[in-house]
């Protein structure tokens, strides 16, 4: 490989360092601007052979593995830097659209408040790896620390491996999906293959005598001492497993906030994407709710939530229903005075269509990709609605990753 000294430009989207060459931009893993550093060239990417000047935003990393691990893109920028960093991703998607909106100062979410979490595990001959992959690379990383994640989690690492240990038939990499939740651990193994009674057995004898709510494999249980409960306000869930949960609860509540804030004083909402009710069981404090969802064991555990709720909320109904394939109509929107929709990472151009032709008159849009977030809303906005807040969430702290809040409304048409 051709080594060369650059100077980096900018942070990109990923958190790499950005030289920007006369061949075009070159990508420098763990680069700062400003900073000179030699580096071994392969087409558009440059490794640091030799950091010549470090940048004044240059900070320690806060985990050992940093640098090796591909789970955090950027640890090594001062705090400050960092988050204009992830709000600018915000920023600039919706510059991207044609979109001028107040967006907020990022909120900050603290280091070791992840409680949901993907590892990896691959048996080898020298042991069990557990920990995240090696960035742009098949090759696990077994962690010793996770400084992202809760401790509930970390302080079980040791634990977690004896499971993969159990569960690793073969040397073929798998995932075990961690949820930290009130009840203990709830853990999903996905990406094996068929596994042996007597294998099944030994890793459930091993989960349970760990003290873990629950282990599942592919969505199958295969033990669970207690069921796994969260609380969303003043409700319990118990999500069954492999559901989408916030991967943060300080993430979960600012979120939370910021839509009750905008819809807490409407009478009809409709949750879109409801998952197993994060919004829809704090909003039904107050209105009532009709919860859209394409998981059904999720809209299961939303609905047992709310009838355990007694007569402490309003009425509550559910829908399963394919929103990319059929999206609420307007008309059928046009029943609610609000609406939340949370959609996956492709957001929901469909959906928004819809929206935007309907007269309800607020709407809270939640998204983790500010990229199709920024079309969704350019979609409401064409459609007459009016942003009047972008709030960034730093869910997925030291990665590229950044969640958005947008907070719309559309004046009602005198009739
Ligand atoms: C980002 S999660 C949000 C869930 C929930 N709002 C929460 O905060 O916990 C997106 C949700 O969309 C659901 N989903 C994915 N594809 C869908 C589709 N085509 N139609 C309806 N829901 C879908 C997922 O099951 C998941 O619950």
């Amino acid at each position: 490989m051709a080594e060369s000294v650059v100077t980096i430009d900018r942070l990109g989207a990923q958190g790499d360092g950005v030289a920007d060459t006369s061949a075009g931009p070159l990508f420098v893993p763990f680069a700062l601007p400003g900073e000179r550093v030699n580096v071994a060239r392969s087409k558009d990417r440059g490794e640091i052979v030799a950091l010549l000047e470090s940048s004044p935003q240059r900070i320690e990393p806060a985990c050992r593995h940093f640098g090796d691990c591909g789970g955090c893109a950027i640890q090594h920028l001062e705090d400050a830097a960092y988050r204009d960093w992830k709000r600018g991703k915000v920023v600039e998607a919706l510059r991207a659209r044609g979109i001028d909106a107040p967006v907020a100062d990022l909120v900050p979410c603290a280091p070791g408040s992840r409680r949901r979490v993907t590892y990896s595990a691959r048996r080898t001959q020298a042991g069990i790896l557990l920990g995240y992959h090696a960035a742009m690379s098949d090759r696990i990383v077994d962690i010793a620390e996770d400084p992202i994640t809760v401790p509930a989690i970390v302080e079980r690492l040791d634990d977690l491996r004896r499971l993969a240990g159990a569960l690793a038939t073969g040397s073929e990499p798998f995932r075990l999906a961690v949820t930290a939740t009130q009840s203990g651990l709830d853990i999903q193994a996905t990406g094996l293959p068929k596994l042996t009674q007597p294998v099944r057995l030994a890793a459930a004898d091993l989960a349970a005598r760990a003290g873990f709510a629950r282990l599942s494999l592919e969505g199958d249980i295969l033990v669970e001492p207690r069921k796994p409960r969260v609380t969303f306000g003043s409700v319990t869930v118990e999500p069954p497993p492999g559901a989408f949960l916030q991967a943060t609860a300080q993430a979960e509540a600012a979120m939370a906030g910021l839509v009750l804030g905008h819809l807490g004083r409407v009478k009809r909402v409709a949750d879109l994407f409801s998952g197993c009710g994060t919004f829809a069981l704090r909003l039904a404090a107050a209105a009532e709710v009709h919860a859209a969802e394409s998981d059904a064991a999720a809209l299961a555990a939303l609905d047992r939530g709310f009838r355990s709720a007694g007569g402490a909320l309003r009425r509550v109904t559910t829908e399963k229903r394919d929103l990319f394939r059929r999206p609420l109509a307007a008309a059928e929107l046009d029943r609610f005075d609000g609406v939340v929709f949370d959609p996956p990472r492709a957001g929901a151009e469909d959906q928004s269509k819809q929206i935007a032709k309907s007269a309800v008159p607020l709407v809270a849009a939640v998204s983790c990709n500010p990229g199709t977030l920024a079309r969704d809303l350019a979609i409401l906005t064409a459609g007459g609605y009016r942003l009047t807040q972008v709030v960034p969430i730093d869910q997925f702290l030291w990665s590229p990753h950044v969640e958005a809040v947008a907070l719309l409304e559309k004046p009602r048409k005198r009739r």
